[in-house]
């Protein structure tokens, strides 16, 4: 294996060994969070939204690793995937082709995954509602979570592919009808906008997983941070850049210096304090907006913020380095009100780990 500095060496060798167990114990099976320590076995239950995020891991640590291996189990794992292309139930779809087909696009742009991405693009778009003006979450016409920041990048990118306005139009105004009503004056984030889908007329805030509907869900308030980076670097609009900005800022004036979050920045007293994978998904979409920023101070604060998320994801506390436990977070929450994947590792969470360190020890700039 190639070798990094430490603490990132052990942390990728930890992650390699996991993530070659995971393909040969459940092979072709795309788990989503473990069960004290071992993947559960069962499709995510409420939604199948997950099943990119191994695919995703494994083109990370293909590229970490140097290993042809990893190359090989990333490709299959993508092609397991495609015929989600065409599913209509979920909003979803950024989550299961951007770290797969988007990745093999990125490192080699062949015809035929820059048509698999257009497909799931196009069959994200048909979730707009043109009265409200957001792509709609899997709930209903009347549902926009904000967790589809992190989705409507496949919009952007299959409107970017095929040169087409009408799907770069969609992506825009869900990215502006999420900015409107989602992101607070004080950059805080709702989970979910309930709206009537007659007169796409805004009615009330909602959580799912978060403390209250009038809460911050820190995992939300992450696909935001992020989404809205992306957003910005496919639409050049600077509102969404001083929002990124907002939501960056936002997350570090209430989170602890160790850099991880709890499940919901206003929750009393947590039981679970932390939410690692809220904070892998920080680290990384704050290591892209580091690029995006004009204020040099802004740049390295961004980029020290998401170095101090890895060196705590990288330490004792949580990088799983007992041998038993199968996930290599510890200590993410999938869905705290249902009690379901509580203090525990999630496939998401391992992803954006490992791509936050991609791009801390390769230096990819302008990626996702
Ligand atoms: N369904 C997306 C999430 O739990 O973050």
């Amino acid at each position: 294996m190639k070798s990094y500095p430490e603490p990132y060496h052990r942390a990728i060798q930890v992650a390699s060994q996991k993530l070659s167990r995971l393909v040969a114990t459940y092979p072709d099976l795309t788990p989503s969070f473990t069960e004290k320590g071992k993947w559960r076995l069962q499709q995510a239950g409420w939604t199948n939204w997950c099943e990119g995020f191994l695919g995703g891991a494994l083109w990370m640590i293909a590229l970490l690793t140097e290993e042809q291996q990893f190359r090989e189990y990333a490709e299959h794992y993508s092609r397991l995937i495609e015929p989600r292309k065409t599913d209509r139930t979920v909003h979803d779809l950024g989550f299961l082709f951007l770290p797969t087909w988007g990745r093999w696009y990125q490192l080699d742009p062949n015809p035929s995954a820059g048509e698999v991405l257009i497909e799931a693009g196009k069959t994200l778009a048909e979730r707009y509602q043109a009265k409200g003006g957001y792509l709609c979450s899997f709930q209903g016409a009347h549902s926009l979570y904000v967790d589809i920041m992190m989705n409507v990048p496949l919009v952007f990118e299959a409107a970017r592919l095929s040169s087409d306005e009408r799907l770069f139009q969609i992506a825009h105004h869900h990215c502006l009808t999420t900015r409107r009503y989602l992101v607070r004056g004080d950059f805080s984030t709702a989970h979910e906008g309930i709206f009537d889908p007659e007169s796409g007329r805004f009615i009330r805030y909602q959580t799912q997983q978060g403390w209250r509907d009038d809460s911050t869900w820190a995992r939300g308030h992450c696909w935001a941070l992020y989404g809205f980076t992306l957003a910005y670097r496919y639409s050049g609009e600077g509102a969404f850049l001083s929002t990124a900005q907002g939501l960056a800022d936002y997350y570090l004036l209430h989170t602890p210096l160790h850099g991880i979050p709890p499940n919901d920045w206003d929750e009393p007293q947590p039981a679970y304090p932390t939410e690692s994978s809220a904070a892998a998904i920080a680290a990384s979409g704050l290591l892209s907006l580091a690029d995006c920023v004009v204020d040099a101070v802004r740049t390295k604060v961004y980029r020290q913020t998401a170095q101090q998320i890895l060196t705590s994801l990288c330490s004792d506390q949580f990088l799983a380095i007992e041998e038993g436990w199968e996930g290599i977070l510890r200590h993410g929450i999938y869905h705290l009100p249902a009690a379901v994947g509580v203090d525990e590792s999630t496939i998401w969470g391992d992803y954006f780990f490992l791509e936050a360190l991609w791009k801390v020890l390769c230096g990819v700039p302008n990626t996702f």
